[in-house]
This record gives C-alpha cells, structure tokens and sequence, in this order.
C-alpha cells in the first residue's frame, strides 16, 4: 500500500493545524462574545480553559491520530473495534459543516472583490449585506469559488497543497493583524475601545461566561470534529507532540485577541462608544466594519487587507474539513484522492445551496425555529460535537486507558503534564462537556441565554 502522507516538518504541521484552527470563529465570534461577556474576565476564563481543557482535548486527538496513522472513521476502531461508532459520530462533524462553512467563505471573497474593485463605499450602505445574501444565485457562484479554491489545495495533497499554503498564508495571516490592529489603535476614541475590551468587569461574570468560553474554545480550535485526529495523522513520530499542540493553541489564542484588538477599538471609536452595536453578532463584520473602513481615510486598502486576512483564515480551516473528509473516504474505501476531492467539491456545493437560499426565497424554511445555515450550524456545533468530545474523553480514560496517549506523546518527548492530563481527560474534561451539552440544548429550546 501506499505510504501515508506526512508533513514535512514540524513547523509545517503546526501552521497547518493552526490554520485549521484560526478561522472566522476568531475574527468575528471571539471579539462579540468578548465584548458581550465583560471583557477581560471573559478573556481569563478563555485562556484558563485554553491551557487546560483545550490542551487536553487537542492533545488527544493529535495522539489519537498519530498512534493509528488513521483518520477519525477508522482510528477508534482499530483501538477498541467495538467503539468504531465514535468515529462515525465524528465524521458527520465535518460532512455537515464544510457545505455552509463555505456558504460564509463564499460571502467573504464577494467583500473581497468588492473592496479589491474598489467599490468598498457600496458595501458600507444599508440593506448591501441583506440584498446580497438574499439573491438566488450570485452567492451560490462566490460558494462556488471558495470551494474551488479550497479543493484546489486539497488536490494537491497533505505536503504539496496543505502544508505549503500553510507555510505562507499563516504568517501573512499573523502581519494583516497586527498591522490592521495597529492602524485601528491611532483612530481617536479607540483606546477607550481597548478599555473596554481588555479590562476586566466581575460584575458580568457568571456561570454561562464559562460555557461561553467552553463552546468557544471547541469551535474555534477545530476540536470533536476529527479534524486533529486527521491532521495528526500525518505527523512524523519524532516531532515533539506536546510543544506543538501547545504552539497551535497560542497561535490560535493570539489571533483571537489581536482580532479583538482590530475589531473592537475601531468600532467602538466609530459607534461613539455605543455597546450594543459590537454586540451584534453575526452582522459585525458583513455590515459594521464596512462602515467603519468608509469612516477611515485608508479604508479601501484596510478593507482589502482585511477580507485577505479573513478568507486567508476561512480557506485553511476550509481546507481542514475538506481534507478530514477526503480522508475518511481514502482510508475507508481506499479511492484516489483526486476522485474523492471531485465528488466532495459537487457534494458541497450542491448541499451549500440550501443553506445560502435559506437567506432568500427559502427563507421560510425554518427547522426548530431556525434558518438552514444556523440549523446546521446548531446540529454540529452544540450538539454533536459535545457528544464527540464526550466519547472521545472516556474511550480514551476508560477504554484504551490515558497511557495508550501517554505512551504516545511520550514517543517524540517527555511529557510534562502527564499526571495533570490523566486527570483532566478522565474526570474533569468530561464534566464540563456534560455542562456544555445540557446548557445548549436548553438555550436551543429557549429555557436559557448563551
Ligand atoms: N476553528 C475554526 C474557527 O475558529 C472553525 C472551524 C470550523 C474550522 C470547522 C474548521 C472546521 O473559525
């Protein structure tokens, strides 16, 4: 058979595992939800729970696939082979995410375009987002692109497409933000903005700041959705497995606060301070920032370096999910890559137009109270992957046993949190999940407010 494929080096799989996790979830969901649940408190809980739960949880995953050299479907089978059901829980993850995360992708190269043809002061007028969203087929032709984008990396293969994308997409990634950061800070009235964001308001805090923190820290570092599991697959035995996921999770942590940095300040200087507008949500970044570039004197050129940091960010974690899928079907049905890369850019598309027509003539489709995009997004993201994480968590304390990843991490370097990890995936990680689990779906059914 033929050999598995590998990243090249250890940089390589951090970038690209980095760029799996560093997606739209840092750039517009970390700063509202920031903004929303008292700034820097909600900072704290969110880098506590990185360096403790999110560790634990990436770290088994990476392991998980290093171990059996397996992606999702078939790696907990070949640990236990009367837990191989996990592993198809996982694989629905990104099978249902990866046709409407792209239906997003999709809108933000249409900003792009517009920006980069200089049109950017139309984007900045009301009701731009909403007629654009709402056509029939203009957005389903932006889905397009982005998916050929995306398949066009992943045709290329794990070292070839993956990696080298990576290389050069992350670290110009990292500079738009500073830099864009950095410009945002001189407007007047921002450093109120940075107040606000960064300093700590205990009076806000309370048990659902932690779940929000918790729900966004799974998102946003790509965790129950066999994407590591995949990922760290292809990693060498020898590269250090500690250190990276411990270098993926400040990546991913970084950005999230420097995209904070770049959002918050400049629209609270815009807004005169108003909170209500950065606690928004979604429209922040479709509909807020292109007024607040038209504000700025540079804006064209800060709209363009923007959305090439956003769809920089979108594409890799697109990438991410279209790579997990096409190797599930590779390692499953043992087909060609270039085949498989073909048949599941037509099944994305075809399955992304529901959920971008939800916004328009289907619009009165609503499941459970919900449009198509956020019922998927619903299904994966608070309920199936709190599951996931779940059965991932005691498989691996009461099934394989903590060792088996103990033992695995331990083949690259030692591992320094090895008492504290046995802990937490066995007891703790699966508590909190529990919390997780029950509070999303009574927020779904209305009983709370997340
Ligand atoms: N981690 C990504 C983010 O923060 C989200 C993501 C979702 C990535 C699904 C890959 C797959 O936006």
């Amino acid at each position: 058979m033929k050999e598995r494929s590998n990243f090249t080096s250890k940089l390589g799989f951090v970038l690209a595992a980095a760029g799996s996790a560093v997606g739209l979830g840092n750039i517009w969901r970390f700063p509202y939800l920031a903004a929303k649940y008292g700034g820097g408190i909600f900072l704290l809980v969110y880098l506590i729970l990185a360096v403790t739960f999110g560790f634990t949880i990436m770290l088994t995953e990476v392991a998980l696939g290093r171990k059996t050299k397996l992606s999702a479907v078939e790696a907990f089978h070949k640990l236990d082979k009367n837990f191989g059901f996990i592993g198809y829980i996982t694989c629905a993850v990104p099978i249902i995410i990866f046709p409407y995360y792209c239906v997003i992708g999709g809108w933000v190269v249409k900003y792009l375009t517009v920006y980069i043809t200089g049109a950017g002061t139309s984007a900045s007028q009301d009701g731009f987002f909403g007629s654009f969203i709402s056509k029939p087929v203009e957005p389903v032709v932006w889905l397009s692109v982005f998916i050929f984008l995306t398949a066009a990396v992943v045709f290329l293969g794990v070292e070839k497409g993956i990696e080298k994308v990576s290389k050069w997409m992350m670290p110009i990634l990292a500079v738009l933000s500073v830099a864009i950061a950095v410009y945002g800070l001189t407007i007047p009235g921002a450093l109120d903005g940075v107040i606000y964001y960064i300093k700590p308001d205990f009076s806000r805090f309370s048990p659902t700041t932690v779940l929000a923190a918790l729900g966004q820290l799974f998102y946003s570092m790509s965790l129950a959705m066999g994407i590591m599991i995949t990922y760290g697959s292809y990693m060498k035995k020898q590269d250090n497995l500690e250190a990276s996921v411990r270098q993926i999770e400040l990546f991913d942590t970084a950005i999230a606060f420097i995209a904070g940095l770049m959002i918050i300040p400049a629209v609270f200087a815009f807004s005169g301070g108003d909170e209500s507008i950065l606690q928004a949500g979604p429209t922040l970044m479709f509909v807020t920032l292109p007024k607040v570039f038209n504000s700025m004197k540079i804006g064209t050129i800060i709209g363009v370096l923007f959305f090439v940091l956003v769809l920089f960010a979108a594409l890799t974690s697109a990438i991410s999910l279209m790579e997990t899928i096409v190797s599930i079907f590779q390692d499953k049905l043992k087909w060609n890559r270039h085949v498989l890369c073909l048949i599941v850019m037509v099944f994305a598309i075809i399955v992304g137009i529901p959920s971008s027509l939800g916004f328009g003539i289907w619009d009165q489709v609503k499941i459970i109270g919900m449009s198509i995009l956020d019922f998927f997004d619903f299904l994966s993201n608070s309920v199936i992957m709190p599951i996931v994480a779940l059965a991932t968590c005691l498989f691996v304390g009461f099934i394989i046993k903590p060792s088996a990843i103990v033992d695995e991490v331990k083949e690259s370097s030692e591992f320094k949190s090895q008492k504290w990890y046995t802990v937490m995936i066995k007891w703790i990680a699966p508590i909190c999940i529990i919390a997780i689990l029950i509070s999303s779906v009574l927020s779904a059914l209305g009983y709370m407010s997340i």
